[in-house]
């Protein structure tokens, strides 16, 4: 459990590796009056990601990170988390898989977004499966990363109904509608404040 010391916003750090629509509903979340956070930095290991623009457009000093060797990587960005006094990080489609080591430095503070209701679906093209597999219901869930994919312990989840007529485009979409939703009310719930 994280605690909030008199009150002060949580500095947190958003990693994204495209749209950002997310980080934009991070980004809004943060600067609601009651808000236990205050995005800090954003790390992009894609240059061309959209969401790069949200950093810009609220002024939030962001990062491209190119990732052409993991290690060296990871403690570059470990570097600038520290720096920054980051002590929450939210994965917000964040395309890399972190080491062992990065969580170590941030154990039980690493939140990540998924589309599915997890342990169902782990991984990617989580919509065309669950789709494919005539499943009723899907939905996202915000859960802690551990060493092993899309599996730490689950924070909230939300359930998304399937429709007939639903494709993974239209699937994705009402899923993410959601997400908005669910990722603050669990950051909330991460994070008691005193
Ligand atoms: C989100 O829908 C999130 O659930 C998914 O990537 C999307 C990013 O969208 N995450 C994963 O698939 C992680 N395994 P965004 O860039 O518009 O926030």
């Amino acid at each position: 459990m994280i605690k909030l010391i008199g009150g002060k916003r949580l500095n947190t750090a958003v990693f994204i590796s495209g749209k950002g629509s997310n980080l934009k509903n991070l980004i809004k979340f943060s600067l609601k009056k009651n808000s236990p956070i205050k995005i800090r930095f954003v790390v992009s290991n894609n240059k061309k990601a959209k969401g790069l623009n949200f950093s810009k457009k609220y002024k939030i000093e962001s990062r491209i990170f190119t990732y052409s060797n993991k290690q060296i990587t990871e403690n570059q960005i470990l570097k600038h988390l520290k720096k920054r006094e980051i002590k929450l990080i939210c994965l917000a489609g964040f395309m890399k898989i972190l080491s062992k080591n990065f969580i170590r430095n941030f154990q039980g503070k690493i939140l990540n977004i998924h589309p599915s209701l997890l342990p169902k679906y782990r991984g990617l093209n989580t919509h065309e499966r669950a789709i494919e597999n005539n499943e009723q219901y899907s939905g996202c869930t915000v859960h802690l990363v551990n060493s092993k994919l899309d599996s730490g312990k689950i924070i909230l989840q939300q359930k998304v109904k399937i429709n007939k007529k639903d494709t993974a485009k239209t699937l994705k979409k009402k899923i993410q509608k959601n997400e908005y939703v669910l990722y603050p009310k669990a950051i909330k719930k991460l994070i008691s404040t005193l």
